[in-house]
């Protein structure tokens, strides 16, 4: 039966832990669970917000609505043929567990993907990525329900329509569909796994831990150790991940920039343009490490914003433009945010 709690805080429902209170609040385990809270807040005629793990969002005010969290689990075997492997995951699953599972299993693809804080059901919302490797590359289907008529549907590859950070569920069916389910396909264990370790510091820290032929499992873990020295852990330090997208501009934009900014990183994106990293970008405005009160630019990694305790959501926001703002008067690039603003 499902249970929906009245002014409900929500600072342990989000990593930036940020104190703001739902007017109600209901966790479902099932998909009917699930279409009764919807029932409920269209019949009530509330404001509608979806929570994960609450990984990629930053509140700045109560919400004067309905949360419901996502708490559909299930981890199933659905087919395997003579390479793959197609897992079928509930939306509600930790996403780093899923990782785990695969390790275990010898299941391969989702290695470069470890220690990423939020659920299985937000991954394909935002495409989420890390050293050379994105959801889409992993991914074969997954089903929403509709928000509006209740009724699930299939999302293949295509019709998510994935890009850097982005997907339809960002865009045109924003606040359309709750996903429920997620099916990946992933290299099984008769197949060799094609490692992906060109991409930042992998194989520079497979070399340290003295490991010359990596398995999958190696790989995880040098991504883990990478991903430990450099971002700072939501339970101890309230934060989001990268704050801001890494802007892409113009190949002739950054060509005017390299003559006044000679070590300007770049990655190529395609012909035309190129993507630069935030975080070089703000480490040259001087703003890393910076705090002002509660918030700040964390000092290993500048493109994660942090709360150091007690910070409102106003301030990290207020730091935030801040950033934005003194990056834009330097290079003329302006950041995207990454993560959610409510
Ligand atoms: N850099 C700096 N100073 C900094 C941070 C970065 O100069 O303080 C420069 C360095 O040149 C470094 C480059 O930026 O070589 C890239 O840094 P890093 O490898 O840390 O990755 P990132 O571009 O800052 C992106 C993702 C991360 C993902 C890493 C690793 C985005 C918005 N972020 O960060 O994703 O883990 O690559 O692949 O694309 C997330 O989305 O929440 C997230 C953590």
């Amino acid at each position: 039966m499902l249970q929906i709690k009245p002014d409900f805080s929500l600072r342990k429902l989000n990593t930036f832990q940020i104190d703001v209170q739902a007017a109600c609040f209901c966790e479902v385990t099932s998909v009917d669970e699930l279409k009764e809270a919807l029932d409920y807040q269209k019949k009530q005629d509330l404001p509608l917000l979806v929570l994960g793990s609450g990984s990629n969002i930053l509140f700045t005010k109560d919400f004067n609505g309905l949360v419901v969290k996502i708490n559909l689990k299930g981890t199933k075997k659905v087919k395997n043929d003579a390479t793959h492997i197609y897992i079928r995951v509930g939306a509600g699953e930790i996403w780093h567990d899923f990782v785990k599972f695969c390790i275990a299993n010898n299941y391969a693809g989702a290695e470069n993907l470890s220690l990423i804080y939020g659920t299985v059901g937000a991954a394909p919302m935002q495409n989420i990525g890390a050293y050379g490797v994105e959801i889409k590359d992993i991914f074969e289907d997954l089903e929403a329900m509709n928000i509006e008529t209740g009724e699930i549907r299939v999302f293949n590859k295509e019709e998510c329509k994935f890009g850097y950070r982005e997907s339809i569920f960002k865009n045109e069916l924003k606040g359309q569909y709750i996903i429920t389910s997620v099916t990946f396909k992933l290299g099984n264990k008769t197949k060799k796994p094609k490692l992906s370790i060109a991409y930042g510091d992998i194989q520079k820290t497979l070399l340290e831990m003295r490991i010359p032929a990596p398995t999958i499992a190696d790989v995880s873990l040098a991504v883990t150790n990478i991903r430990m020295s450099k971002l700072p852990i939501p339970a101890q330090i309230g934060n989001a991940g990268s704050f801001f997208k890494n802007p892409t501009i113009k190949k002739k934009v950054f060509e005017k920039l390299k003559k006044k900014f000679d070590n300007m990183p770049s990655f190529p994106v395609d012909d035309n343009n190129v993507k630069i990293p935030a975080g070089w970008l703000i480490e040259q405005c001087d703003l890393k490490g910076l705090r002002v009160g509660e918030a700040g630019v964390h000092a290993k990694q500048a493109l994660v914003l942090v709360n150091y305790g007690k910070a409102k959501g106003q301030e990290i926001k207020d730091l935030a433009d801040k950033v934005q703002q003194t990056v834009e008067e330097k290079f003329g690039i302006t950041l995207s945010m990454e993560v959610n603003l409510m």
